[in-house]
């Protein structure tokens, strides 16, 4: 079968050619735009695509992308309306996102930001410590990864709250939370917020002044869900005001964040860029092949989302 790869923030021929160099014998990966045959190609692999990347393939069937957000494939203007776009599900993805979020969760409990400074400064100074569970990390969407996340977190000692659109059965010492009102009630009990939701019109716009004010004071935000759910300016005022007492950002609205940009300098953010987690060759390579074997048997195939609901 023919997979269409189209790239257009970054080369993911390169990037992911080991997966596409392993499952070469069954689907053959010709770079967008084909200029020959696009009427052969039935999937794609993309990634931002162009805004007309898909209007020149009549046969497509199924967009897989390269990881578990699937909302810039499907903000795309000329995805047809029967493609199913498919996500990838990797339990070693899930686990790498567990691992950076607990990081984060220690740096801020810990007072790692303070220790650093001390160490720069020269300043010999034991800091007063906190356990664990006085510190509630409240997670913002239960699906496969904030599973992992939370799971980790409940594992090292962190009461875990977990809030999700609808309500979903939770392992034994999780709490659950749903709805608006439910978000509220998290909140009020949130020390350090961290963000995993996926991006639907609903979510865009909710770390703001209100989520970040009905938080305990001095609280922390890990946000690794997608930049367009935070407002900028409210973080910024929630950290100078003193709300929030740091941030840990792996996700921005405009990515590469711009060399002008106040993150940048800004004492209490600690920035990575978009690397909070990546899915394995392995798994993008098995994502591929199922939604190929699926297409050929003319069923949905695994892992594609609703594009009703965004997720
Ligand atoms: C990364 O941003 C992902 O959606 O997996």
């Amino acid at each position: 079968m023919r997979c269409a790869v189209i790239s257009r923030k970054f080369d993911l021929r390169s990037y992911y050619g080991k997966a596409l160099a392993q499952i070469a014998d069954r689907i053959e990966s010709v770079d967008h735009p084909v200029t020959e045959g696009a009427d052969t190609v039935r999937i794609a692999l993309a990634w931002h695509p162009h805004p007309d990347a898909f209007e020149c393939y009549p046969n497509l069937k199924a967009v897989c992308t390269i990881g578990a957000g699937a909302d810039n494939v499907l903000a795309c203007p000329s995805l047809p309306k029967h493609v199913d776009v498919v996500r990838v599900v990797d339990p070693d993805q899930a686990q790498m996102m567990a691992g950076f979020v607990s990081w984060h969760v220690i740096w801020h409990q810990r007072k790692f930001a303070t220790f650093m400074q001390h160490q720069r400064d020269r300043i010999w100074q034991r800091l007063e410590q906190r356990p664990a569970s006085g510190v509630p990390v409240g997670i913002l969407g239960y699906g496969k990864i904030g599973e992992r996340v939370a799971a980790h977190l409940a594992g090292l000692g962190f009461p875990v709250l977990a809030w999700s659109r609808a309500p979903k059965p939770l392992p034994a010492g999780l709490r659950g939370f749903h709805g608006r009102d439910g978000l509220f009630a998290m909140l009020a009990e949130t020390e350090v917020l961290v963000n995993l939701l996926p991006l639907t019109p609903e979510t865009r716009g909710i770390l703001n002044r209100d989520t970040f004010q009905a938080m305990r004071p001095g609280g922390y935000l890990i946000q690794v869900g997608r930049g367009e759910h935070l407002v900028e300016a409210d973080l910024l005022a929630a950290l100078d005001s003193g709300q929030l007492s740091g941030a840990s950002l792996d996700v921005f609205a405009v990515e590469p964040l711009p060399q002008d940009h106040v993150f940048w300098d800004h004492p209490q953010i600690i920035m990575t860029p978009h690397d909070a987690c990546d899915i394995s060759a392995d798994a993008l390579a098995a994502t591929l092949v199922a939604t190929a074997v699926a297409v050929r048997a003319g069923e949905r195939p695994p892992h594609a989302v609703d594009r009703q609901r965004g997720y």
